[in-house]
């Protein structure tokens, strides 16, 4: 059998080192260095490439990583054609392609969430931060490469957030339009949630550290680690996500005549009154997935079959009971400017971790930094204790100029 993924990051190799063990020959688009000594990568970018590519090397399923290609209409146009993949439509990932579009129907439906306003112009936007107490946050209502969310201490700052964000437009038209909401105190947990229209499966759940700094300081990265399953974790957290999320949200998207098939990722605060909705995305996330797969008993090809052919209900999945640390390491200076093209050494020595690239690519047959974050190192362990001192361990036989982690990853 014959598998695609599609992207280029750390949450793509995992994937394809899972369906690798699984059997199958995998090929990866765009793929990046580290990939490449697993998959058949091909440059294959834009849909219409992605389907020639498809069809050409008869693939028998495909996995699609980053929400760019869902937006773009990657799962109908496949589909059009016969193939099998996993991911939502178009359509249905509006859940986490508009913000605005995802709280008003939180909001329609009742789904707990920030209570929160939308602007589309910068002149009410002040109007209304001048009377907020503050923090607050905004949030462009389009993608963004996982940036356009704001915590704002001050009226300065939300001015200058709404400025960034409207007027000089940072990111394009996905800033055109805006959501100002709450600030929510809690812990934070992501739950990704399979589906296949009919039945929803929760994965384990996973806890993302998204700060660039140890103790949860300074900006907000992609991701700098996760474990699995999220400490606190509980069988009653997720009832109530079904009853207060999940139960309402099928319903409401299936009025609107979408059907939302694959991975619904739920970020969430899980607060005093209970858990409330931060955001959807349509896909796995990037870095929870590096944690979650090696905790993965069941074949994840078996989980996107049953999701893609309606059969989710019947498929046990089967995870391990054990913890996983996975700690991203970066290129100095990210989130901000950073440099990339330095060697990476000792790559060859570690051991009893999983390394799963992310901004590398080969030059030379040597490894060489591509991008902001550039390597995850993962490992299980009977506690999160053994999983960190077995992945920190290896971290320190790892160099490369300017090199960044966090260090207090799976410290619960
Ligand atoms: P988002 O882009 O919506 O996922 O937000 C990115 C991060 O900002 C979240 O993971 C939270 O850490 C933080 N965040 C977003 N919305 C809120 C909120 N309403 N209250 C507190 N923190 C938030
Ligand atoms: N780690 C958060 C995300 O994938 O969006």
């Amino acid at each position: 059998m014959r598998a695609l993924v599609i992207g280029s990051g750390g949450r793509e190799h995992a994937l394809v080192w899972k369906l690798r063990q699984e059997g199958f020959e995998v090929f990866c688009a765009p793929g990046n260095g580290g990939i490449s000594l697993d998959a058949t990568c091909h440059e294959a970018k834009s849909v219409d490439e992605l389907l020639q590519l498809a069809l050409r090397e008869r693939i028998d399923l495909t996995v699609v990583g980053p929400e760019a290609y869902l937006a773009q209409g990657v799962v109908d146009a496949f589909e059009s054609c016969g193939l099998k993949i996993f991911g939502p439509s178009k359509r249905a990932s509006q859940l986490e392609c508009s913000k605005v579009y995802a709280k008003l129907l939180m909001d329609e439906c009742g789904i707990p969430t920030a209570r929160f306003r939308l602007f589309d112009d910068p002149v009410q936007a002040e109007r209304y931060v001048e009377r907020c107490e503050f923090p607050i946050v905004i949030k462009a209502d389009g993608l963004a490469q996982g940036k356009g969310s704001y915590v704002v201490m001050s009226r300065e700052e939300a001015f200058n957030v709404i400025d960034l964000l409207m007027r000089k437009k940072v990111f394009g038209e996905s800033g055109e339009r805006i959501v100002i909401e709450e600030f929510l105190k809690g812990r934070e947990v992501s739950l990704m949630v399979l589906t296949d229209g009919k039945t929803c499966v929760p994965m384990l759940s996973a806890m993302d550290y998204k700060k660039v700094y140890d103790e949860d300081r300074g900006p907000n990265t992609g991701g700098m680690g996760a474990i699995a399953p999220a400490p606190h974790h509980s069988e009653e957290l997720w009832r109530s996500v079904k009853e207060r999320i999940i139960d309402k949200l099928f319903p409401a998207l299936e009025k609107q005549n979408v059907i939302y098939k694959g991975v619904l990722y739920l970020g969430l605060m899980v607060t005093q009154d209970g858990p409330k909705v931060l955001e959807f995305n349509c896909r796995f996330g990037d870095p929870e997935i590096q944690a979650l797969l090696p905790l993965l008993q069941s074949k994840l090809a078996e989980v996107c079959f049953a999701v893609i052919e309606e059969n989710l209900a019947s498929l046990p999945i089967v995870w391990r009971e054990e913890k996983s640390v996975c700690v991203v390491i970066a290129s100095g200076g990210y989130p901000n400017d950073y440099k990339v093209g330095f060697e990476i050494h000792g790559l060859e020595s570690v051991e009893g971790v999983v390394v799963f690239h992310a901004g590398t690519k080969r030059q030379n047959g040597q490894f060489v930094t591509s991008g902001g974050r550039v390597l995850n190192v993962c490992a299980t362990g009977r506690t999160y204790e053994e999983a960190r001192r077995r992945v920190y361990s290896e971290i320190e036989k790892i160099y490369f100029e300017g090199m960044y982690f966090r260090r207090d990853i799976g410290l619960v």
